[in-house]
């Protein structure tokens, strides 16, 4: 059937529907995950390929022997915490993995019984509709522009950008060897080298890279993976670079909450003279598996 026809049809069901249920139709049109499998675009399906792909190159948590200040940082949680990587695992594949015994949502309290306890999840990379709303709905259109995510880890970023705006170009940063290997596989598997570079090096000697970007990404980049007093550094170099005018800083959580938990260290550079926030609009609609929670933990500020 084509469009015109399906639409025909849909039309004469709503002219058929009785009036008082016209409104929950609409509302289940909208809003339900039934149509979740016909809504799934192009982009969104490219992206489950590449987590698709990157699942089979990595164990289940994701992360490298080498992280072993991030393995360890996670250990030290209060409660028991698991790497759960969302852009390699939505919800629906956690399910299934929890299913087949392979993960697990819930620990014991007291081994052998069943008093359970939930397991804190994190994720050291945006989800796929993270992403969507990072490109459809927070930054505006990226024509011309440079954008640079610090600590690119999967490369979840620079797809994602490649896919949903017009970027001129995205570079990664990441420390991390391993991980700029995994990405420079996927963008020439993907075709993406038109656009996307990695750069394997720690984000403090990219200073022109700071000072030539129009867009600056920083999704929680250093609280696991370096020490405060590095972590006080890193920030005091960004801010001492990254000084274009009108330039937008993408941060997760807020740079206010990231900078409070450095308090203690020296050094931590103020934000007033140079960054201003964007407030964002959080109640749009993505797809039905986008968590709010996390849409609100993204911060958007522009270099004043
Ligand atoms: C939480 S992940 C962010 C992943 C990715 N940007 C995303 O949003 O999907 C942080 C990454 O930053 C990297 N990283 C930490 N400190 C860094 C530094 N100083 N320079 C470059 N990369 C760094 C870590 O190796 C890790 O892969």
């Amino acid at each position: 059937m084509n469009f015109s026809d399906a639409k025909d049809n849909i039309l004469q069901i709503l002219s058929r529907t009785d009036s008082q249920d016209l409104t929950k139709l609409i509302s289940w049109m909208k809003h339900s995950d039934d149509l979740d499998n016909y809504l799934v675009d192009n982009q969104r399906a490219i992206l489950q390929s590449i987590a698709d792909d990157l699942r089979c190159s990595l164990p289940l948590e994701a992360m490298f022997p080498s992280e072993t200040m991030a393995i360890q940082k996670t250990q030290q949680n209060p409660k028991p915490t698991m790497h759960v990587d969302a852009f390699l695992y939505d919800e629906e594949t956690v399910d299934s993995l929890c299913e087949e015994g392979k993960m697990s949502r819930n620990f014991c309290l007291t081994c052998g019984s069943h008093r359970t306890a939930p397991m804190e999840f994190i994720s050291h990379s945006f989800s796929i509709s993270e992403l969507q709303f990072l490109f459809l709905r927070v930054l505006p259109d990226l024509s011309g522009k440079l954008v640079v995510d610090v600590g690119s880890r999967l490369g979840a970023v620079l797809y994602g950008g490649y896919l949903y705006s017009t970027a001129a170009q995205l570079v990664g940063v990441e420390i991390c060897e391993e991980f700029v290997k995994l990405q420079k596989m996927t963008v020439e598997k993907y075709g993406f080298s038109d656009r996307i570079q990695m750069i394997h090096a720690d984000i403090c000697s990219q200073a022109v890279l700071l000072q030539n970007a129009d867009v600056l990404i920083m999704n929680n980049v250093f609280e696991y993976f370096m020490e405060p007093t590095d972590q006080v550094r890193a920030w005091q170099f960004i801010s001492q670079n990254f000084l274009k005018k009108g330039a937008l800083l993408v941060t997760v959580p807020s740079i206010q909450e990231a900078l409070m938990s450095l308090q203690e260290t020296n050094g931590v550079p103020a934000i007033g003279h140079w960054l201003q926030e964007v407030p964002l609009d959080y109640s749009v609609y993505l797809q039905n598996d986008a968590d709010p929670d996390s849409l609100k933990q993204i911060h958007l500020y522009t270099v004043i």
